[in-house]
C-alpha cells in the first residue's frame, strides 16, 4: 500500500529540509527523502551543506583561525603563548561533533513540524492517482505535489576521478588526516580559497592553480585585487591563467602538471590535491527519463523563475536548478515553492542574494560590481571607506580591506555593496536589507551606527558617495 503524501520532497539539504518545514507549517502532510549515510551508516540530514559543506568548512576555518591567531597575533596584544601546538584529530574531531548537532537538529525539526523522514533513495516510479509514485527502497509513496532538491556534486577533472586519497574532492578535503607538507588545489574559486585558507594556517604550503587569467572574476575588481593581495602576503601562492595538463597519482604524493600563463612547462610534486573546480547538479538516480522530467545540457533541471519544472506539479530547487550554488538561495527557493504549492506568493528576489567567501579577510558582497555597471552602461557613484580608518577594526586588531559602495548616479538607489574585511559576512547583512527596500547611499548615511563597529565603516562608504566621510 502507497503511504499518501500532499508534498514528498526528495533531498534533505538545506533546500529540500526547509522546502519540508515551510510544507509542514502550512498544513500539508509532508515526507521529505535523503540517502545520506554517516560512517556508521545512520541518516545523516543537511545535505552537502551539512555534511561536506557550508558547516565542516566553517567549522575548520575557525579553528585554523584560532591557531593562527595564538601563533602570529596574540604576541600583538601582549599574550605570550608558549609550547603552542596543533591536534589535527581533535580539530577534526569538533568539526565532526559541529557536524552531527545540525544533522541532529534537522532531525529534531522534523518530529517538532511532523515531517515524515525516509532513509534511502528516492526515484520517480511514474504517475498516480492524483500526483507521482515516488519509491524509497521497499517504500512507495503517493504526493500531489513533488519537490526534487537533490544538490549537486564535486566536478572532477576529465581522466582524474577523485580518490579522496590523493585526489580530493571538498570531501576528502576536510578530513586530510596529517597536515599535507605541500597541498595544490585546482580552481581558486570559493572552495579554493577557503579550504586552501585552512591548510595554509595549519602548516601547509599551498597553492593554488586558476585556469582563468583574472583572480575572482565575479568579484568587483577593487575588491578582488585587495583580496589577493592579502593572500599573497600570508603565503598562499595562487597562479593565474594556467593550464592544468597531466595529475598522476604515486606512492610519493601526486605530481600535478601545467602550463603557466608565461607559456612555462611546470610540474609540482604535491602530498595531495584538492580539485575544486566547480559542481554539477545532481539528478543521480532519480529516474527523471523515465517520467520525462526536463534537464538541461549541464544536467540541471530545467525550471521557471518560480521553480516550476515542465511536468505538473514538480518542482525544483537548490544546486539542482539554475542560478547561484548557494545554501540560503537553496532555502529561500525551498519557501517560496512551498508557499506557492498552498497559494500564496512566495518570492525570490535573485537581485538581493549575497555571496560570502569566508576567508581571512572575508569577502562578502550582494548587487552589481563595478565592472557589470559599466559594462551595462548605467550610471553609478562609487563611494569607499577603508577599515584602517574604522576605531573597531583597529582594537580587532584587523583593519584589511574596505567597505564599498555603488549607487545609481540620478536616484542614488544603491546597486552594489562590496566587502573585504572582519566579518564581512555579519556587515553584509545590512546592506542585503537595504537592498531589498531599495534604499538610497543617502538612507545608510543618515542612520546611526554604533560606535565603536565595524557598521560605522558601512555608513561611511556611504557617505563616500557624496565624498563626506567624516572620519576618513
Ligand atoms: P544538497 O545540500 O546537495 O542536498 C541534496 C541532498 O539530496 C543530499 O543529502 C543528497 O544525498 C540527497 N539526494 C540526492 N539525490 C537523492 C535521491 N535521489 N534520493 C534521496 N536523496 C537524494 N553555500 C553557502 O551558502 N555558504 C557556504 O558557506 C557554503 N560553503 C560550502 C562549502 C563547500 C566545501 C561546498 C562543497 C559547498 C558549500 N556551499 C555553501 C554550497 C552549499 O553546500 C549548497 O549550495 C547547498 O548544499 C545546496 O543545497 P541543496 O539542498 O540544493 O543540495
Ligand atoms: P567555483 O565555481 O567557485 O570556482 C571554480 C574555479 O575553478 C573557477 O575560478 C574556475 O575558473 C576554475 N577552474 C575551472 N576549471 C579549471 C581547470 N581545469 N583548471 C584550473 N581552474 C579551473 O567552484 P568551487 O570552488 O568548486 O565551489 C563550487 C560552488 O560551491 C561555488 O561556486 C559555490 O556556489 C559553492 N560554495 C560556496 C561557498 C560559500 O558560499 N562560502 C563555499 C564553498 C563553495
Amino acid at each position: 500500500m502507497a503511504k499518501e503524501f500532499d508534498v514528498v520532497v526528495i533531498g534533505g539539504g538545506p533546500g529540500g529540509y526547509i522546502a519540508a518545514i515551510r510544507a509542514a507549517q502550512l498544513g500539508f502532510n509532508t515526507a521529505c527523502i535523503d540517502e545520506w549515510k554517516n560512517k556508521d551508516g545512520k541518516p545523516a540530514l543537511g545535505g552537502t551543506c551539512t555534511n561536506v559543506g557550508c558547516i565542516p568548512s566553517k567549522a575548520l576555518l575557525q579553528s585554523s583561525e584560532n591557531f593562527e591567531h595564538a601563533g602570529k597575533h596574540f604576541a600583538d596584544h601582549g599574550i605570550q603563548v608558549s609550547g603552542l601546538g596543533l591536534d589535527l584529530a581533535k580539530m577534526l574531531g569538533r568539526k565532526d561533533a559541529v557536524v552531527k548537532q545540525n544533522n541532529d537538529g534537522i532531525q529534531y525539526l522534523f518530529k517538532k513540524n511532523k515531517v515524515s523522514f525516509f532513509h534511502g533513495r528516492g526515484s520517480f516510479a511514474g504517475k498516480a492517482e492524483g500526483g507521482w509514485q515516488v519509491n524509497v527502497g521497499e517504500e512507495s509513496l503517493t504526493a500531489r505535489h513533488v519537490i526534487v532538491a537533490t544538490g549537486s556534486n564535486p566536478r572532477a577533472l576529465p581522466g582524474v576521478p577523485f580518490d579522496e586519497e590523493k585526489v580530493l574532492s571538498n570531501d576528502g578535503a576536510l578530513r586530510i588526516p596529517a597536515v599535507p607538507r605541500k597541498l595544490v588545489l585546482i580552481g581558486s574559486g570559493v572552495i579554493g580559497l577557503e579550504m586552501g585558507s585552512v591548510w595554509r594556517r595549519v602548516g601547509a604550503e599551498v597553492t593554488v592553480l586558476e585556469a582563468l587569467p583574472t583572480f575572482l572574476g565575479a568579484v568587483d575588481e577593487q575588491i578582488a585585487k585587495e583580496a589577493h593581495k592579502a593572500f599573497t602576503k600570508q603565503g598562499l601562492k595562487i597562479e593565474l591563467g594556467v593550464k592544468v595538463g597531466e595529475v598522476k597519482t604515486s606512492g610519493a604524493g601526486v605530481s600535478v602538471s601545467y602550463t603557466s600563463a608565461k607559456g612555462e612547462e611546470q610540474t609540482l610534486q604535491a602530498d595531495r590535491v584538492i580539485v575544486s573546480i566547480g559542481r554539477v547538479p545532481n539528478t543521480i538516480g532519480l529516474n527523471a527519463e523515465s517520467v520525462g522530467l526536463k534537464v538541461d545540457e549541464r544536467g540541471a533541471i530545467v525550471v521557471d523563475d518560480e521553480c516550476r519544472t515542465n511536468l505538473p506539479n514538480v518542482w525544483a530547487i537548490g544546486d539542482v536548478v539554475r542560478g547561484p550554488m548557494l545554501a540560503h538561495k537553496a532555502e529561500e527557493e525551498g519557501v517560496a515553492v512551498a508557499e506557492r504549492i498552498a497559494g500564496q506568493h512566495g518570492h525570490v528576489n535573485f537581485n538581493t542574494i549575497p555571496w560570502v567567501i569566508y576567508t581571512s579577510p572575508e569577502i562578502a558582497w550582494v548587487g552589481q560590481t563595478e565592472q557589470q555597471l559599466k559594462a551595462a552602461g548605467v550610471k553609478y557613484k562609487a563611494g569607499s571607506f577603508p577599515f584602517m580608518a574604522n576605531g573597531r577594526a583597529r582594537a580587532l586588531g584587523d583593519t584589511t580591506g574596505m567597505v564599498k559602495f555603488l549607487a545609481h548616479a540620478e536616484s542614488d538607489e544603491i546597486l552594489g555593496v562590496h566587502i573585504v574585511g572582519p566579518m564581512a559576512s555579519e556587515l553584509i547583512s545590512e546592506a542585503v536589507v537595504a537592498m531589498e527596500f531599495r534604499a538610497s547611499a543617502e538612507d545608510i548615511a543618515r542612520i546611526c551606527h554604533a560606535h565603536p563597529s565595524l557598521s560605522e565603516a558601512t555608513k561611511e562608504a556611504a557617505l563616500a558617495i557624496d565624498k563626506r566621510t567624516l572620519n576618513f
